[in-house]
This record gives C-alpha cells, sequence and structure tokens, in this order.
C-alpha cells in the first residue's frame, strides 16, 4: 500500500512512518518543520527508505504536488491544548494548521479516491462536564465518583466513550479537530472515499517532545531524571490528575486494521483510540515511579487553577474493541520505561522542545 503521512517527522508521525515501512508499505512523509525536535528524525526516516518531501499542510499547492497515495494519514497539527491562547500561536494559525490543512488533504483525497484518517483528540469533549467531575481520591489519584458515573452521560467505569458531550467549550484546539472530524466524514460520504476518525487519548513513548502543555509523559520522566523545576499545577496541587496512554505502535496495529477494510458503515468510523483505565496514571503516580527509577527529586505545588486543565481524562476504546477487535499491547509501565531509557541515554532532549 502506498501511504501519505503529514507530519512524518513529529513524535506519531516517525513512529507511524517507521510501523508502515516495517510492515513493508511505501511511505511518503511531509513535513515543514514547525516544531522543534522534529528534524532530528529526519535522517532515520530517510534511511528507512521514507520518501521525505518538506511541505506546509497550509499551502495547497505543496499537496497538489505530492504524489498518488491509497491512503493518507494525517498527523500534522499543533496539537497542544493551549494553543490560539497562549500567546505563542494566534488563534488563525491554529485554525489554518489544523483546520485548513485537513481540508486541504481532503481535497487530495477526493482528486485521489484516496481513503483518509484523521488522529482527532480526547479534547472534543466537553470542558464543562469534566471540570466539574466529582473525583474521589483512589492511590494518589482522581476517578470519577460512582454518582458521576450514574449521572453523567457517556461516562462509564471504563472511561468516557463516543456519546460523550462535545459541547462549546472545548478549547480552540479541539474544536479544530471536532470540525476536521466533521468535513471528513461529510467528505467521505459525499465523494465516496473511506473515512477514520481516531480520537485518541494520551500517545507517549521515546522521543516525544515533550512540553507540560503537549507530551506530558515524556516531558515530566525527562524533567525529572534532569532535575528540572516540576509543579504539580491546579487541583490542591497534589498532583491526582490522571490521563490514559497509549504506544504509537498499538495505534499502527488499529491502522493496519481499518485500512484492510474500508467499506465499513459510518456510524463505525469514528472510534475512541486510548490506553483506558488500565493505563490511567496520575502526576504524582508518575513522580513516584520516577522516584523509584531515578531517585527522588522535589515537585512544587501550586494550586493555582488554570485554564482547559481538567483533573480526569480516560477514554473507553470498547467500541474500537469491538470493531476492530483491537486492544493495545504495549502497558503503560512499558511506556514510562521506553521513555526512561530513552531520557538517560539523550540527557539533552528537553532542550530541543521544552528549553527553560
Ligand atoms: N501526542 C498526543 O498525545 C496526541 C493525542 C491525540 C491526538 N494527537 C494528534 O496526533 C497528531 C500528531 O501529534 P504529535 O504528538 O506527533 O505532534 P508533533 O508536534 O510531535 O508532530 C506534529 C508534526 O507536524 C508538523 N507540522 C505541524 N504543522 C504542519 C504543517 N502546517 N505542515 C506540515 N507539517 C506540519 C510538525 O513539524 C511536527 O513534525 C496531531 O494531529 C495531534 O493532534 C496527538
Amino acid at each position: 500500500m502506498k501511504i501519505l503521512l503529514s507530519g512524518a517527522c513529529g513524535f506519531v508521525g516517525a513512529n507511524l512512518a517507521r510501523a508502515f515501512v516495517d510492515a513493508g508499505h511505501q511511505v511518503t512523509g511531509f513535513d515543514n518543520f514547525i516544531r522543534p525536535g522534529s528534524e532530528t528524525n529526519r535522517a532515520e526516516l530517510k534511511r528507512l527508505s521514507v520518501s521525505l518531501v518538506h511541505a506546509d499542510l497550509r499551502a495547497a499547492s505543496d499537496i497538489d504536488a505530492l504524489p498518488v497515495a491509497d491512503w493518507v494519514i494525517d498527523a500534522a497539527a499543533n496539537p497542544s491544548v493551549l494553543a490560539g491562547v497562549d500567546g505563542k500561536t494566534s488563534s488563525r494559525q491554529l485554525i489554518e494548521h489544523n483546520l485548513f490543512g485537513t481540508i486541504n488533504l481532503l481535497e487530495y483525497c477526493k482528486r485521489h479516491r484516496a481513503g483518509f484518517t484523521l488522529l482527532s483528540t480526547s479534547r472534543v469533549y466537553s470542558i464543562g462536564p469534566l471540570a466539574s467531575l466529582e473525583v474521589d481520591v483512589v492511590n494518589s489519584a482522581f476517578r470519577p465518583s460512582l454518582e458521576a458515573q450514574s449521572k453523567v452521560k457517556g461516562l462509564t467505569s471504563a472511561g468516557m466513550n463516543e456519546s460523550f458531550a462535545t459541547t462549546a467549550p472545548i478549547s480552540l484546539y479541539g474544536s479544530t479537530k471536532l470540525a476536521s472530524e466533521a468535513l471528513a466524514l461529510e467528505y467521505g460520504e459525499t465523494f465516496d472515499f473511506p473515512v477514520f476518525i481516531n480520537r485518541c487519548g494520551v500517545l507517549a513513548g521515546a522521543g516525544q517532545f515533550g512540553r507540560a502543555d503537549q507530551g506530558i509523559f515524556a516531558y515530566w520522566i525527562n524533567s525529572y531524571l534532569a532535575r528540572r523545576p516540576l509543579r504539580y499545577i491546579g487541583f490542591g496541587g497534589h498532583g491526582y490528575q490522571v490521563r490514559d496512554c497509549l504506544h504509537p505502535k498499538d495505534l499502527f496495529i488499529l491502522l493496519e486494521k481499518q485500512f484492510s477494510r474500508p467499506k465499513i458503515c459510518v456510524n463505525d468510523r469514528l472510534i475512541n483510540v486510548s490506553g483506558g483505565v488500565a493505563s490511567a496514571f496520575s502526576l504524582k503516580q508518575l513522580s513516584d515511579w520516577c522516584a523509584q527509577r531515578f531517585g527522588e527529586h522535589p515537585v512544587a505545588s501550586d494550586p493555582a487553577p488554570r485554564a482547559f486543565d481538567i483533573p480526569w481524562i480516560v477514554l473507553d476504546s470498547t467500541k474500537a474493541a469491538r470493531i476492530w477487535g483491537w486492544q493495545p499491547q504495549t502497558t503503560v509501565l512499558d511506556v514510562l520505561e521506553e521513555i526512561a531509557s530513552h531520557a538517560k541515554q539523550n540527557p539533552a532532549w528537553l532542550d530541543l522542545s521544552a528549553p527553560l
């Protein structure tokens, strides 16, 4: 199969490029190298015979010049929940990257009758019910109370499923993805090409360009090892906030299954993809894990709340399991160990993407 991968030199893109090449597929990848650190993947991908092109998703003429593919995977985005509001990127820039870029790829798919896969996000789910979620603390980690599970639509002990609310506010980042989802499904139905929307929880693994607002597992482990200042922000400053995590190689397993069965009904095209409750970890638990691995390092407490912060996000991937027989293979401890080994081998890693 011929795969076209946007954001090929990003964390997820590079992992998928390696996996698809290993599985015998022909991969063309493009990137505009806007993400600090993405240059580091260029040489290795070339060595693996990925055909790499310098192109910008926002420029329709760049996309027009790309070779024909069977499947497009959109892994280029500004993936920060703070993008467009943090003063570093404008809201217009965010929308140009994340939404207009998707439209350029959809036009490409329409022209070449290629399939399209969007890597969407748990951030399409409403902030309101998540921010006000009633939680218990269990083993230094938040968990929705039983009462919350019975009251909030789409919430069960397995996490948030696809019926969880997606009404605003969901962050500008989340809304660019939600709008991309709607357009992708519409283009697929109107112009008759297969579309898959994979709403991913946190993706994590070695080589991620960690920042506090994106790539939290890599950021925390690298920072802890490097003895950089760390803070538990919000929620009383205890670090009980929880995220799930999934290794991109498990995403690859799912994509291969999807590409082999493009003709499924439209209702099955949108799914959650995550490590689920089995992978859920709080910051405090992550610090405890780091302390065991690297020795103690103090973490400061900053109880003041921050915009878009949520105490607990865990996606329920039951639908993906039902449709695709898919289950993550890589445990959260494997993911953490992989990041830690990489961090030890690359002591200056954070300087690439999170300079002090
Ligand atoms: N990492 C996660 O936890 C996570 C979770 C859910 C969804 N996603 C989605 O997965 C995708 C990949 O995320 P990631 O973690 O690899 O991010 P990343 O920042 O590591 O990689 C994104 C890559 O896209 C490139 N890029 C950005 N704008 C571009 C443009 N206009 N044209 C061409 N290239 C451009 C960047 O240079 C970078 O190499 C994103 O769409 C993101 O929204 C990621």
